[in-house]
């Protein structure tokens, strides 16, 4: 497997300044509303159990691990970079200085239950949720094997990683393949990239997004062996990131054959 040059990632990010900027306001943006306003309904339609799911390339962050803890065994999260699965470790460990996902937690669970959320229900879903939470992996989706091991997953989410690795739609749609080959035949993956936008920004840097779009995203599931009539892709207007960079998202959830 060649080794991949160092990127911007590499160079820049900051976990903490990532979570400060788009994970610590008072509400929830619309981004996340529209997620798990379509991811949570979905997985209840389904009613299927699933054995392993992947969150890849999901940076610092567990919030769009919690829609999937009534329906899975195991869940998997995978980044690039170590200083974002350490956020995690931290928030697994309840450490002090961790993330505070409470607020994203208790809209998943009112979302669910359609009823106020109490603190005991908030306690419990936090408590589930680092019980099902067994790996935390490298990845890197410009390797044709992009967790370096042969593991595929029966529901495999993925929220700004792809559009957020490059900024040529071309080299994108072989890293989709890359990222798609590790859902299993008959999985469920769940899409989540930015649309029609070059670049988001976390403070005055500013890391690609691959200006892809809804048909991109249908093509890239098509070329990979999605089930078109299980596919349901919609392209999404929002607000909250238009300073950032972006005002609209596209949100794919589909099956492999
Ligand atoms: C915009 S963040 C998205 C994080 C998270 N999924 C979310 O929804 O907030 C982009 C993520 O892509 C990861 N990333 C960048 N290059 C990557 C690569 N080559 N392979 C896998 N992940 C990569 C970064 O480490 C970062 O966590």
């Amino acid at each position: 497997m060649p080794a991949q040059s160092q990127n911007i990632y590499d160079q820049v990010w900051n976990p903490r300044e990532y979570l400060r900027q788009y994970y610590s306001k008072d509400y929830i943006p619309d981004d996340e509303e529209a997620i798990y306003q379509r991811l949570i309904p979905c997985l209840k339609r389904k009613g299927r159990r699933f054995t392993r799911a992947l969150d890849f390339g999901c940076g610092p962050t567990v919030h769009l691990l919690t829609p999937l803890v009534p329906w899975v065994e195991e869940i998997h999260a995978a980044d690039y970079l170590p200083g974002n699965l350490l956020e995690i470790r931290k928030w697994l460990a309840a450490e002090a200085d961790a993330q505070n996902w409470d607020l994203n937690i208790k809209r998943v669970l009112e979302i669910e239950t359609r009823a106020e959320v109490n603190g005991e229900q908030l306690e419990a879903r936090k408590q589930l949720l680092r019980s099902k939470v067994t790996t935390l992996k490298h990845c890197d989706v410009r390797q044709v094997h992009p967790l370096g091991d042969a593991s595929v997953y029966d529901l495999v989410l993925s929220a700004y990683c792809v559009d957020a690795a490059t900024d040529s739609k071309q080299e994108w749609r072989q890293l989709m393949r890359n990222l798609l080959a590790l859902c299993a035949d008959g999985g469920l993956a769940v899409i989540v990239t930015s649309r029609k936008s070059q670049h988001y920004k976390v403070g005055d840097k500013r890391f690609p997004y691959a200006n892809v779009d809804e048909e991109d995203l249908a093509a890239a599931l098509m070329t990979s062996g999605f089930d078109p009539d299980s596919a349901q892709i919609e392209a999404i207007q929002i607000k909250d990131w238009a300073a950032e960079g972006f005002d609209s998202i596209v949100i794919a959830i589909a099956e492999k054959r």
